[in-house]
Formats: C-alpha cells, sequence, structure tokens
C-alpha cells in the first residue's frame, strides 16, 4: 500500500480552489486536505465539505497578504502532519468589491490597486512558499503549484490592458522559476510549477466571459480536475515550468 499524502489548498473559499479540495477529499489516496481561506465560517462550499468530510479537511483561517496569519497556519499544519506532498497556492484577484479593476488604459492605472493585485496574487504565494518550505522537504515525491494565468505570459501578450494582473502573474512565474532552482537544492523532491487552468466559470472571470469560445469555459470541477491530472504526470525535469491545463507548456 502507498502512503497516505497530505495537501494544502490555499484560496479555497470557492472557485477553482474550493473545486481543487472537494475532488481531493474524493480521491482516497490523501488522507488529509488543509484548506485555508480569509474567512471560511464565510464560505458555505467549505462548510458543506467540513460537514460531509468531518476529519479528513481541516480548515484554517489565512490571509495571505498578512505574513503573520501565513507563519501560524505553517506553524499549526505542522504540528499534526510532518510533510505536505501538494501545496496550491491559488488565491488571486482580478477585481474587487473596492478599487481593484482590471485596466483598460494607462489612466486607470492605480498605485493602491497595483499593490492590492501584487500582493495577493505573488507575494502570498512567495510568503507560503518560505513558511511551508520545510513541509515540503521529505523523501517522498511533493507538489508546489502555482495556479498562474496566461496573460501572465510576457511572450504570448498581443492585447495588452490588465497592468496589474498581466505583471502580478508575470512576477509569480518568476517566483515559481527561481523558488524551483532553490528547491532543487534545498528540497530535491519537490516539483514546483506555475499553471494556467484555462478560462473558468468563476467570480473572477465572470465579468469577462462574452468572448470565450463555446466549450472553452471550464467549471471549475473539471478546471480542477485537468489541474491535478497535469500535476499527477509532472515529471521532476518540469520543476520550474509553466504549464498549461492539458500539460502544454506555455511562453513566459
Ligand atoms: N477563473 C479564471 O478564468 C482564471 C483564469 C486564469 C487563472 N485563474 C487563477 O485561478 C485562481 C483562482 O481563481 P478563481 O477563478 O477561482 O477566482 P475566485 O472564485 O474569485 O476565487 C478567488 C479566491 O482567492 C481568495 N483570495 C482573495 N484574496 C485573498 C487573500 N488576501 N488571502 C487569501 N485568499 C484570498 C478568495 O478568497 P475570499 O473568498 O476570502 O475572497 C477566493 O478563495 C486565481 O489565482 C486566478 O488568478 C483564474
Amino acid at each position: 500500500m502507498s502512503e497516505p499524502r497530505f495537501a494544502l489548498i490555499q484560496g479555497a473559499s470557492r472557485g477553482l480552489g474550493l473545486a481543487f479540495v472537494r475532488r481531493l477529499l474524493e480521491d482516497s489516496s490523501y488522507e488529509r486536505v488543509v484548506a485555508t481561506s480569509r474567512d471560511p465560517e464565510q464560505s458555505p462550499g467549505l462548510a458543506a465539505l467540513r460537514e460531509r468530510h468531518g476529519k479528513a479537511l481541516r480548515v484554517e483561517p489565512m490571509d495571505v497578504t498578512d505574513e503573520l496569519s501565513v507563519a501560524s497556519v505553517a506553524e499549526r499544519v505542522a504540528r499534526d502532519s510532518t510533510r505536505l506532498h501538494l501545496l496550491v497556492n491559488c488565491a488571486g484577484i482580478l477585481h474587487d468589491e473596492k478599487d481593484v479593476r482590471p485596466e483598460k488604459k494607462l489612466e486607470t492605472v492605480e498605485p493602491g490597486a497595483l499593490r492590492r493585485v501584487f500582493e495577493v496574487n505573488a507575494f502570498g504565494s512567495l510568503l507560503v512558499a518560505k513558511h511551508f518550505l520545510h513541509l515540503l522537504r521529505h523523501p517522498q515525491r511533493a507538489v508546489l503549484a502555482n495556479v498562474s494565468a496566461r496573460v501572465g505570459s510576457i511572450g504570448d501578450n498581443r492585447l495588452g490592458g490588465w497592468y496589474a494582473y498581466r505583471a502580478s502573474k508575470a512576477a509569480l512565474n518568476m517566483f515559481t522559476r527561481t523558488l524551483s532552482v532553490e528547491l532543487g537544492r534545498r528540497a530535491p523532491n519537490a516539483i514546483c510549477v506555475a499553471l494556467h487552468p484555462g478560462t473558468v466559470d468563476t467570480d473572477l472571470s465572470r465579468p469577462f466571459q462574452r468572448n470565450v469560445a463555446p466549450g472553452r469555459l471550464f467549471d471549475p470541477d473539471r478546471a480542477a480536475r485537468q489541474l491535478l491530472e497535469v500535476i499527477d504526470g509532472l515529471e521532476p525535469e518540469q520543476s520550474g515550468s509553466f504549464l498549461a491545463w492539458d500539460g502544454a507548456p506555455l511562453p513566459w
């Protein structure tokens, strides 16, 4: 029998993150799934999964823009799991209920919104890596997956716009690549990748779904399944790469 696996999904209150948690809880090779979100009590999706799966699901409050919050969750998780086999950084914003709107032109660029988007989409994932590194250093295979976006590709940017979101995902991609080099030395069994989930039917994409080709808007469950297939198939030499939902490499 293979060893039980442990996973942590950060940004799990809804959308793609919640779909990852649901899928992993149904996968008997995972003994425990930790789901983090800013305020888990406000997530009906997590409440339903808790009711159904009991102790197999552990829910922790984590705001990735607050390093203390990231560090304290890492400390609590390490008390009862000494290793993680999968860590998915999923939290991301394109717009919010306050001042963050994807910019169509230069005049709408706002320093506060730029900072906020970078904090959540890029810095947050790196802080999570920093505080959870010790749980990825073990003799078994581990994967750290940062959920990025194709629009973060510099080489593929033909449309322009969305300054903050695009640049934050490009920064996340650079963090992923840089981290993969360090993990190669410090956690050689850990594979670290940036993944594009495709366009997924969530709150994030809802205002922008009009031009999505038929059949190319994935429901969150399908998107999570596709990315988990990519994750399961990763080879160690793919660490540091940027891959799409179908496993195809994407240009930086
Ligand atoms: N949907 C798409 O088409 C698409 C395409 C490409 C890439 N992506 C990427 O996929 C990931 C998931 O997005 P989604 O579509 O599932 O979006 P979503 O439904 O809007 O969910 C976003 C998640 O991020 C969390 N979050 C926001 N700010 C946070 C913070 N400061 N700390 C911790 N969590 C925070 C939200 O938690 P709260 O409930 O607390 O706000 C929520 O769980 C993102 O990284 C996104 O950029 C999505």
